[in-house]
């Protein structure tokens, strides 16, 4: 298990959209490593990717309208960096499918993929939760 609970917010909702990013970048690397054929891993890592497009941008949505409901005052640039992200999952998928599902291109966006979700929501995620500490406002934002 990838997740760790000293990665939670304090914010439920925000936590279990966590776990479940987590659980689903988990899933996709034990598939890329998996011995099947790529043919047999097609499927698979497009369902991945497909989900990847809806619920990263659900949940980045969902933390941004949070960061504001406690007046996070880093809303502006953290909201940058997930959109940075975002635009990162779309033309990593683009090229995917431009490519003709370059096997490649895939192993190195699960590494990309992981280290990225393991650094934002470590670090500055919980700046989040730490703003909501030091201004006592609760963490699930009543
Ligand atoms: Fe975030």
């Amino acid at each position: 298990m990838l997740w760790k609970d000293i990665y939670e917010l304090g914010v439920p909702a925000i936590d279990a959209q966590h776990k479940e990013l987590f659980s689903r970048v988990e899933a996709f690397l034990q598939v890329l490593r998996s011995k099947e054929s790529w043919e047999e891993k097609l499927p698979k890592i497009n369902e991945t990717l497909e989900f990847m497009k809806g619920y990263v941008v659900e949940h980045f949505h969902d933390e941004e309208e949070y960061q504001k409901k406690i007046n996070y005052p880093k809303y502006e640039a953290h909201k940058q960096v997930h959109i940075g992200m975002v635009d990162y999952v779309l033309e990593v998928s683009k090229q995917f499918e431009e490519s003709d599902n370059n096997e490649n291109l895939m192993q190195q966006f699960g590494g990309k993929l992981l280290s990225w979700l393991i650094n934002h929501v470590a670090a500055e995620d919980q700046q989040i939760a730490d703003y909501a500490k030091k201004e006592g406002v609760s963490g699930n934002g009543r």
